[in-house]
């Protein structure tokens, strides 16, 4: 442990172990408890390192003893006093300093606490937005504080990894221009230039590449990057990533430099080890296995096309779906048949829920024997080709969707995350990465009536046809445990191919020049090949910390609604704020209809 002790202590209260037996010292710290035993005080005393457990005994020190017994919870208080082992029978083992105690000479309040509002206790029930307004208390509780000791070692251990490999930490604006990353900008009205607007970085993706122009050669920043989208469990305004860009690059040398970094994360903070190269599949095959194209693999429950299967059935809905081009598809949920017919209910609801047109279950039952609702449209030839297709035996669920591709697999997707959670089928304590390589390079928005780029519109496509319906992209995801922990491509360098990309995304000429141009023009002044990669670190300490949301991994996160209970942000500003910048407001000031 690194020396903590300054002019006003000698120790830090959770350092203190049996080898200071005897030492006299002067600690700071929070008091966390207190207890009477037999009329001698107990205190327990924390700090950032720990608690350790205080003594004031009435007869040695009663002026100590006196003052402890006004000693609020969270005040803040300097003791000194001596160090000695516990006696016996009292020592705590499931505490760092549970073999020592202080005996308190004197004390001195440093400064006294309000009752807080909720108790600063490892567990708490309190409400989400009462623990975010109070971050600082919150904070102090140690499961928290031991989240933000282990986000940092994770960006040392990234640190030290560029470091080693050549890279170099640049920083980029954050007042800029809008880049195209698939999400709505921040914007910043400019009071220099008014009627103009400054966007916040959605990443620094334009300014990464101009450094491989400007020769840099291996980049890298752990960088702020901020969207206006609805925040998530997994999605902020602002969030974090690891962002590196490399020159004169195959898919594979970027890979390789997130690969061993990865296992080493792994590998430190869970003590598991992870083999490298991690597996690579397809954007088509993980469709096609999982519904996804970012799978939990820590779970089978493989996906198959029973097209097949249902050709000549004579079940409506089914054979509409299949002549309309949609699809059949299905899964085992390993154990299924033995879900309530409650549950069964709850789980057709759900899939309506996520957009299919509905969900059809089939429990599988000793001698090929089967049970389901739409048992009587079933051939005996479709039941076994049910089973043998999605390999499920006695005792397995079979659950169908028939539907357009895409909510199909959105619909089984969901089910078959939902089906490993309630029937207790993810192996925990395993770590499986893989790459999703070779998606699309477009995409049709029905939103937007238009191609769109899958990754943005910079990554390089896989072969000189542009046709948008079948082109491939050069990019590549890294998926952990369900989670898209990152996402990178090789990108253009070619002014025309780059022009041909904004053609197909809808841009004429003249737009792409007004929002691109200082782009393409770099790439006409000798455009080195590149590629790179986007790490989500929020994601990642989530996963590493056994969170829930990133919001628990972030110091001062926004709510889930946005906001910032702390600091009240956003918040209205005055008129004469509003007058330098030009602006008239058209709407009273309040939140988004939900
Ligand atoms: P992309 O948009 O895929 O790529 O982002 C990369 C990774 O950042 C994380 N991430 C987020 N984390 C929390 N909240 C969010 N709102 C959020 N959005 C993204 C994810 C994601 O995989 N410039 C490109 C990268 C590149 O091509 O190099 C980019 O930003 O883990």
């Amino acid at each position: 442990m690194p020396d903590l002790s300054t002019s006003m202590r000698t120790h830090a209260c959770g350092e203190l172990r049996a080898q200071h037996d005897g030492r006299p010292v002067t600690l700071c710290g929070w008091v966390a408890r207190r207890r009477d035993h037999g009329g001698v005080t107990f205190i327990d005393l924390r700090d950032r390192e720990g608690l350790v457990q205080l003594v004031f005994h009435p007869k040695d020190q009663p002026e100590a003893h006196a003052a402890a017994q006004d000693l609020k919870a969270e005040s803040v208080v300097r003791v000194t006093g001596g160090v000695r082992p516990r006696p016996e029978g009292t020592v705590n083992p499931n505490l760092p300093t549970g073999e020592v105690e202080v005996v308190v000479d004197t004390v001195e309040v440093l400064s006294a606490a309000d009752t807080p509002p909720f108790p600063i206790e490892d567990r708490t029930e309190a409400d989400e937005n009462l623990r975010l307004k109070f971050r600082y208390l919150d904070l102090r509780r140690p499961e928290m504080t031991g989240v933000l000791r282990l986000r940092h070692r994770i960006i040392r251990i990234i640190r030290d990894h560029m470091d080693a490999l050549g890279f170099l930490e640049v920083e980029t604006p954050i007042l800029t221009r809008s880049t195209p990353e698939g999400a709505r900008d921040f914007l910043v009205p400019s009071r220099l230039w008014p009627g103009t607007f400054y966007a916040l970085p959605q990443s620094p993706q334009q300014l990464k590449q101009l450094l491989m122009v400007a020769g840099l050669d291996r980049y890298y920043q752990i960088v702020r990057c901020l969207r206006d989208e609805r925040p998530t469990s997994e999605r902020g305004l602002e969030f974090t990533q690891l962002d590196v860009e490399m020159s004169f690059v195959g898919e594979q040398d970027v890979l390789g430099v997130i690969e061993p970094l990865y296992a080493q994360i792994v590998r430190e903070i869970q003590g598991v080890e992870v083999p490298v190269p991690f597996p690579r599949m397809t954007y088509h095959d993980m469709l096609a296995r999982f519904g996804s194209d970012k799978p939990d693999l820590r779970y089978g429950m493989e996906m198959a096309d029973l097209g097949p299967v249902f050709a000549e059935t004579g079940f409506r809905a089914f054979s509409s779906v299949l002549e309309s081009g949609g699809i059949v598809k299905g899964f085992a949920a390993t154990g299924g048949a033995r879900l309530s017919r409650k549950q069964l209910d709850e789980l057709v609801q759900g899939a309506k829920g996520r957009g299919a047109a509905g969900l059809v279950w089939l429990a599988c039952e000793p001698e090929g024997a089967a049970r389901s609702p739409i048992e009587k449209y079933l051939s005996s030839q479709e039941i076994a080709g049910l089973r043998a297709g999605t390999g499920a035996e006695d005792g397995d669920l079979v659950l169908i969707v028939a539907d357009a591709p895409g909510r199909a697999n959105v619909a089984l997707d969901g089910l078959r995350r939902e089906q490993a959670g309630l029937l207790e089928l993810v192996r925990e304590g395993e770590w499986r990465f893989v790459w999703m390589v070779e998606p699309p390079l477009f995409e049709w928005s029905e939103d937007e009536g238009k191609w769109v780029s899958v990754h943005h519109p910079f990554t390089a496509p896989a072969s000189e046809d542009m046709d948008p319906r079948a082109a491939r992209a050069r990019a590549y995801d890294l998926v952990l445990n369900g989670f898209e922990l990152g996402g990178g491509s090789i990108r253009i360098h070619q002014p025309d191919v780059q022009r041909k990309v904004f053609e197909v995304l809808g841009l004429t000429p003249r737009e792409t020049d007004e929002k691109f141009g200082h782009l393409i023009r770099a790439f006409r002044y000798g455009a080195p090949p590149h590629g790179g990669i986007a790490m989500g670190i929020d994601r990642l300490v989530m996963l590493m910390a056994g969170k829930d949301a990133i919001r628990d991994v972030i110091a001062f996160p926004k709510s889930q609604s946005g906001s910032d209970p702390l600091t009240g942000a956003p918040a209205p500003v005055g008129e004469e704020q509003l007058r330098e910048l030009g602006i008239r407001l058209s709407a009273e000031p309040g939140r988004e209809e939900e």
